[in-house]
């Protein structure tokens, strides 16, 4: 009996020293600690021997059974750490990086607005999204049978609030609190009744900036466009004026920039034209100031407002408005 354990010792010995994968090593436990392995049976079989031989039998059983234990441990953990040389753990994988975080591609081209424009004295104000008919249409001459309304068409609250068709109500909001000079940029999230498509949403971003002082000029307005405009894009960019309409300043202007894509050659991005609407001005309309209190003799001053999301795609190459808003990180990871 003695001699059988013997060699039983020696096979497992040899079966768990030449595994190489965990099954292999599992099986090797089967056969020499299972429930039905021969060690289990001369285990059980332990009360028929005589007093003698049980012990000597017994005491034997219990070495072979707490060597092989010893032994399996060794065996799993060489397959475990495939190398058998540095107790499982793989020195030679390269390291996990942690994620970092950063900021959304419209913050990064926010912060970079407002820097620009802090830089040029201006103070960032805030307004609410939801709205009232009076600081985002009448107080902005839009009366209520406009025609300039159906541009706007947006969503409508219970008991008469609408969300923001634009930031230009926080000039309402800031001339209503606060006496001139002011001079502020107001950014911020603005809705609209959109039919999605790549370059709409029904949410997007706009900056909105206003000045009012005595005897400001047109050229002051257009001095700090192209200024804020050579920041964003260098010194080179071509920058023109044309005339346009806004219900709320007079005269009004639309601002182009060259295209970043083509450089004023033309693309799909410019539709050919080699120019890239990116913001609408112009001189306060008297009418708003008189909306708010201001007279409209001793003061005067200029507005513009930009889209966020415009400036954002051209800053990131992004050619789908939407992306912006889904927050799929496999898309906002690779930009
Ligand atoms: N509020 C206008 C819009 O959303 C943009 C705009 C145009 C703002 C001219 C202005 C401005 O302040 O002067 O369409």
């Amino acid at each position: 009996m003695i001699d059988r354990l013997r060699a039983l010792g020696a096979a497992a010995r040899q079966a768990l020293e030449e595994a190489q994968s965990e099954s292999e090593v599992e099986e090797a436990r089967i056969a020499f600690l299972g429930r039905k392995s021969e060690l289990n049976r001369i285990s059980r079989g332990l009360g028929t021997l005589s007093d003698g031989e049980r012990r000597e039998v017994g005491r034997a059983v219990n070495q072979l059974k707490s060597d092989l234990k010893g032994l399996l441990e060794e065996a799993k953990s060489r397959v475990a750490s495939g190398t058998g040389g540095a107790g499982g753990l793989d020195v030679t994988l390269p390291g996990r990086r942690p994620w970092v975080g950063r900021k959304h591609p419209l913050t990064r081209t926010l912060d970079r607005l407002e820097e620009i424009f802090l830089g040029l004295g201006f103070e960032v104000a805030v307004g609410p999204h939801i709205e009232d008919d009076f600081h985002n249409f009448e107080a902005l001459n839009f009366p209520a049978d406009h025609p300039a309304r159906d541009e706007h068409d947006t969503f409508y609250v219970e008991g008469g609030g609408l969300l923001r068709t634009h930031t230009s109500p926080v000039q309402i909001r800031v001339m209503q609190t606060r006496k001139p000079p002011i001079r502020i940029v107001a950014p911020g999230r603005v809705f609209r009744n959109e039919t999605p498509d790549a370059s709409h949403g029904s949410e997007f971003f706009q900056l909105e900036g206003l000045y009012v002082d005595r005897d400001v000029r047109f050229g002051e307005l257009k001095g700090v466009l192209i200024k804020f405009l050579r920041e964003l894009y260098g010194e080179n960019v071509g920058v023109r004026l044309r005339p346009g309409f806004f219900p709320f300043t007079e005269p009004s202007a639309e601002v182009d920039v060259e295209c970043r894509i083509c450089r004023g050659r033309g693309c799909g991005v410019c539709k050919g034209t080699g120019w890239v609407e990116l913001l609408g001005s112009g001189m306060v309309d008297p009418r708003v100031f008189a909306a708010v209190g201001y007279d409209p003799d001793e003061v005067s001053g200029y507005a513009f407002g930009l889209g966020i999301d415009r400036i954002a795609m051209m800053m990131t190459g992004v050619d789908d408005i939407r992306l912006f808003l889904e927050n799929d990180l496999r898309f906002l990871r690779q930009i």
